[in-house]
């Protein structure tokens, strides 16, 4: 069996969570390969909305065992929060939710550092969730990080106290007023831990490959979006993993020959939480009536989340690089009663017409080129079949199908998980 992929193909908030909810009932495991509880996937389903942070969106559903991938960075005092949060659910979490002991753990220095080097940063931060991830990540890469497995040895106390001392000089450096009670976090943090290790800690890899060879399907859950990518995003402005298909195969330990289906999230239109470069970005009324009508507020932060016309441009380069094999997209409902959509099917940069995702897409050196299409009136939540799509709606579809050359294969027209179209 191969491992299929659902990954996101702009700046997150995509929707993942609800299709992989969706998706589930069809796999046997549900894995997430990378990010930590920067992520807030939201489900909604039986007039219940849950927001999942690092626990991945197949534990709703009774069949599924949940991997946390060795890609992916733990806060234990978050994912106890999150474990707190599933009481109502009733669910065995010893059978159902399994952990790398690969996977890496934010400490609460993490925390700290995160949010003292976001404030020395002034004018040209991030805009980071501030969990950790950058900070925890550095240290994955510079060979210092604690892993899941090195709670099941003794010494690891040790080394935690020391890379703490480490996180508190570099805290000073940055030199910004943060306020902390490091034994009050560090408190919270080990009880965290102890009960952390109720779970069951696995070598997911080679489960993983265990579970292919015995014909278990298995569904990667990407976390953020492909333009978040630490490679071919907005870079800086991005997070601090591989969001795109490639990080599938290092956060799990699975080969690219094993790689199925790719499935591809996007919204009918484009929105991103945080600073950087946004091309399409709408600063009128047209912005704010998409934010206002879909709810576009962060699900980790409660930011509000910038918004603007779909980027086919963008959307094509995230195609392009993840390998996507099917499309489904999200909030077609968002954009009913419109007086008119665009979409960004070119760039003029520096002058010249383009088609391609240039090295740098700040402002002063692009504008977008645009397509117009008529919208549709019809409100499109309560439809249950593609067959009673608004005419302008199936119009605006076959455009992305055409340009993009792959198929949309899920229409989402509102939250829940009854509100899924297959076409
Ligand atoms: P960090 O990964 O929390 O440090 O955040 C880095 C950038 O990625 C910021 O612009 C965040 O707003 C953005 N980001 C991180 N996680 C998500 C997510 O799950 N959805 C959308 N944006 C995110």
């Amino acid at each position: 069996m191969a491992v299929d992929l659902l990954l996101g193909l702009q700046w997150g908030d995509e929707g993942k969570g609800k299709i992989v909810d969706v998706l589930t009932s069809n796999y046997d495991i549900i894995a997430r390969f990378q990010g930590g509880p920067n992520a807030g996937h939201t489900l909604e389903f039986d007039g219940i909305k849950h927001v999942l942070r690092t626990i991945p969106s197949g534990i709703f559903h009774d069949q599924a065992v949940n991997l946390i991938g060795n890609g992916v960075v733990i806060d234990p005092v978050v994912f106890v929060q999150e474990l707190d949060g599933l009481d109502q659910f009733d669910i065995d979490y010893k059978k159902k939710l399994i952990i790398s002991r690969k996977a890496h753990i934010i400490l609460p220095t993490h925390r700290l550092l995160d949010a003292a080097s976001e404030t020395s940063k002034g004018k040209a931060k991030i805009g980071s969730t501030l969990k950790g991830i950058g900070p925890t990540y550095m240290d994955k890469t510079g060979r210092n990080g604690i892993r899941i497995g090195d709670l099941e040895m003794g010494t690891w106390k040790t080394k935690y106290r020391n890379l703490a001392n480490k996180h508190e000089e570099l805290i000073k450096f940055h030199d910004v007023d943060i306020q902390y009670n490091l034994p009050e976090m560090e408190e919270e943090f080990f009880k965290a831990i102890d009960r952390l290790k109720e779970l069951s800690f696995i070598d997911s890899e080679e489960y993983l490959q265990q579970a292919q060879k015995n014909g278990k399907s298995i569904l990667a859950e990407g976390a953020q979006g492909s333009l978040l990518d630490i490679d071919f995003g907005t870079y800086p402005f991005v997070t601090s993993s591989n969001t795109t298909a490639a990080g599938a195969c290092t956060g799990l330990g699975v080969s690219p020959r094993q790689i199925g289906e790719v499935y591809g999230i996007f919204k009918a239109y484009t929105t991103r939480v945080g600073s950087g470069p946004f091309p399409t970005e709408l600063f009128n009324e047209i912005g704010a009536k998409m934010a206002k009508v879909g709810h576009e507020f962060g699900a980790v932060t409660g930011r509000p989340r910038r918004c603007g016309w779909l980027d086919l441009v963008a959307l094509k380069y995230t195609c392009q690089i993840n390998g996507v094999t099917q499309l489904m997209m999200m909030k077609g409902d968002v954009l009913s009663g419109f007086d008119k959509l665009k979409v960004c099917t070119a760039y003029k940069y520096k002058g010249e017409k383009i088609t391609h995702l240039p090295y740098n897409i700040e402002p002063e050196n692009l504008t977008p080129l645009y397509a117009e299409f008529d919208c549709w009136e019809e409100d499109l939540t309560a439809m249950t079949t593609a067959s009673k799509f608004p005419k302008e709606l199936n119009e605006y579809i076959e455009f992305l199908e055409k340009e993009l050359e792959i198929p949309i294969k899920i229409v989402s027209v509102g939250p829940d998980r009854t509100q899924t179209i297959h076409r």
